[in-house]
């Protein structure tokens, strides 16, 4: 079984990303393990730190590397995506050759509460991972527009249209995912 880690690009309690990153994991094959990686207490990125780097960043490129796959979902901000999600990329891809990124297959979802779905967000994304060396699923892409009318006021998806989507999705994941480990 893939084991999945998650990473979710807003670090809000109720936020629209993380519900639907529980509807992606929903979709999954039962027993597939799942880890959700907290990225919000990681310092900004500091080369001067790749010598002798604090335990946040150690423990943060452990996680990334026990993972067989990856799971984003991210809102835009200002055209482009959240500083702390660059920020996670950036710490796990350094010391420069020891990226811990390398080869694990991604999703990308992104989400906003406008009718343009994060679609900025969404590509800015795929191009870290391009350079990160991640094979990521082209197709089903998951833009989901008005993320506010399909889910509850904690974050949940709620609309079943939006679930069925998302565990579709899922489903065509793990059998990329497991093409591509
Ligand atoms: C936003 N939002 C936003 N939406 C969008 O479609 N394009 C954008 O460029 C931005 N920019 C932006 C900047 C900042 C600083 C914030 C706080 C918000 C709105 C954003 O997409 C919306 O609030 C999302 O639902 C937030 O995601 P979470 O926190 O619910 O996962």
């Amino acid at each position: 079984m893939v084991k999945y880690g998650v990473i979710i690009g807003s670090l809000r309690k109720n936020s629209y990303s993380k519900g639907i990153a529980e509807a992606i994991v929903a979709g999954l094959p039962k027993g597939s393990e799942t880890s959700y990686l907290n990225i919000a207490d990681l310092p900004l990125y500091n080369q001067d730190f790749d010598a002798d780097s604090p335990k946040s960043y150690v423990d943060f490129r452990q996680q990334v590397a026990d993972q067989d796959a990856f799971i984003f979902v991210t809102p835009e901000y200002n055209r482009s995506i959240p500083a702390a999600l660059k920020n996670a990329l950036d710490v796990a891809s350094r010391p420069w050759g020891q990226s811990v990124w390398a080869g694990k297959p991604a999703l990308v979802a992104s989400q906003s509460i406008s009718g343009i779905s994060a679609v900025l967000a969404n590509h800015v994304l795929r191009q870290s991972l391009v350079f990160l060396d991640m094979p990521t699923m082209a197709q089903p892409e998951l833009y989901i527009g008005h993320s506010d009318q399909l889910s509850d006021e904690t974050g949940r998806v709620t609309n079943k249209g939006t679930q069925t989507f998302l565990a579709d999705a899922a489903k065509k994941f793990d059998e990329f995912a497991k093409k591509n480990i």
